[in-house]
């Protein structure tokens, strides 16, 4: 390994920059609970590739939705490990955001000058949501449907911008077609595209401002 690493490295000069990234000093106080912003990224990554093998078999038509969902579970190698992964991953990574958040309060680490990373971190919850409730809907069974006939319903009752809400979210009236495939969209290209820049902020911060010493 080390004979391939140098042979690249006298290429493409890897040994700088791969020295820069991994070796920063850490406060001396931290525990287990700092691992858990990294472990939520790693679930990001382990979603985004999951859920791109599960978009190579999955129609987001009103027609073919329910049918490409149980081709995927019955038919595909492997294609029920890879939904279940998916689904479980999603799972965890609110668990694991809440932790990291749970740390980054109680440690204080959002005070000066951590402020507005605690405000990136707060927009990439309400976007990790977002990919739950959009995610939710793909399936296109009964419970998928109502489910969201009562989250964009609650949406819907918003003080003043409700009503906007509601059409934005289901692309009209009612929960149909046009809503599964607008929650597609919002699932595999808003989010993502969204997610990866307000995460590119929050670790830019991070480098420049070190993590906390925190309590
Ligand atoms: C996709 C979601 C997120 C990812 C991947 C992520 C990742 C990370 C990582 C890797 C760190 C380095 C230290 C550690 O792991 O504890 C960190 C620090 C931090 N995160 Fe997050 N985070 C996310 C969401 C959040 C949320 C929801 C908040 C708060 C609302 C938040 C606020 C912060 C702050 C303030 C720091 C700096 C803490 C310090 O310097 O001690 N993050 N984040």
């Amino acid at each position: 390994m080390g004979k391939i690493f140098d042979y690249l490295d006298s290429r493409f000069v890897l040994k700088k920059p791969h020295k820069s990234f991994l070796e920063r000093d850490l406060p001396a106080n931290v525990n287990y609970f700092y691992c858990f912003g990294g472990i939520t990224f790693i679930l990001f990554l382990l979603l985004l590739s999951t859920g791109l093998m599960l978009s190579t078999y999955y129609v987001p038509s009103e027609k073919e939705a329910y049918q490409s969902i149980k081709f995927i579970d019955n038919k595909v190698y492997f294609g029920g490990v890879i939904r279940a992964v998916h689904k479980w991953s999603a799972n965890l990574m609110v668990v694991c955001i809440v932790i990291h958040m749970l740390r980054v309060f109680v440690t204080g680490s959002y005070k000066k000058p951590r402020e507005l990373n605690w405000v990136a971190g707060s927009v990439l919850l309400i976007l990790t949501l977002g990919f739950g409730f959009t995610g939710y809907l793909l399936p296109w069974d009964q419970k998928a449907y109502w489910a969201t006939v009562v989250g964009t319903s609650m949406a819907g009752t918003v003080p003043l911008i409700g009503k906007y809400l509601l059409i934005l979210l289901r692309g009209g009236f009612d929960v149909n077609g046009i809503t599964l495939l607008r929650f597609y969209s919002f699932h595999v290209l808003w989010l993502p595209l969204i997610s990866l820049v307000f995460l590119w902020a929050h670790f830019h911060m991070i480098r420049q401002q070190g993590i906390s010493g925190g309590l």
